[in-house]
């Protein structure tokens, strides 16, 4: 069997709460929202991975070097269409602890995708256009660990849940 992974910054609940009244702040908007429990910054896209690799990749999860993301400007991607909060600076502590990820993971097999790391939090998709003036503060984002996470498909959209050492959602 095989799951959608990817490695992310996953926040805490006080940090989860920030997020949603920042994204509250923006509405209404012109796309459809990003449930907040599912918001996190990507570390590494995996895409479809067997069970079998679980093991070794759940053994690159758990603390990392404390640094942290400020996600200091919105950004409407128009191609992928989403509704972003990002970095203006992709600082070399995060680039750093990024390739440091990848050079293991590059030791499981997996490739890097060619496009550059852009530290960011999708808060909507299928956005088309954005208004000007959206209002955003700075948001500090501190991450102290990375975790691996599962995208799942259900009859109510794409939901990701972060998976423990047993291999099982937690
Ligand atoms: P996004 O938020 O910018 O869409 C789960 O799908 C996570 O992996 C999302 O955060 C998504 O980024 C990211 N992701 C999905 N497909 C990807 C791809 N092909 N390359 C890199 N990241 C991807």
């Amino acid at each position: 069997m095989t799951r959608r992974l990817f490695f992310a910054y996953w926040p805490d609940e006080c940090l989860r709460r920030s997020l949603e009244s920042a994204r509250n702040r923006l509405f209404p908007l012109a796309g459809r929202p990003v449930a907040v429990a599912g918001l996190h910054v990507t570390a590494a896209f995996l895409g479809a991975v067997n069970d079998t690799r679980l093991p070794a990749l759940l053994a690159l999860c758990g603390p990392v070097p404390p640094l942290t993301i400020t996600l200091d400007r919105l950004e409407h991607w128009p191609r992928p269409r989403v509704l972003v909060a990002a970095s203006t600076h992709l600082h070399d502590d995060l680039r750093l602890l990024v390739d440091g990820l990848w050079r293991r993971l590059d030791r499981l097999g997996f490739t890097r995708e060619a496009r550059p790391f852009r530290p960011h939090v999708t808060l909507a998709r299928d956005v088309r256009s954005v208004r000007d003036g959206l209002p955003w503060e700075p948001l500090p984002w501190p991450v102290t660990r990375v975790a691996l996470v599962e995208s799942v498909s259900t009859p109510e959209g794409v939901v990701y849940r972060p998976l423990t050492a047993a291999g099982t959602p937690g």
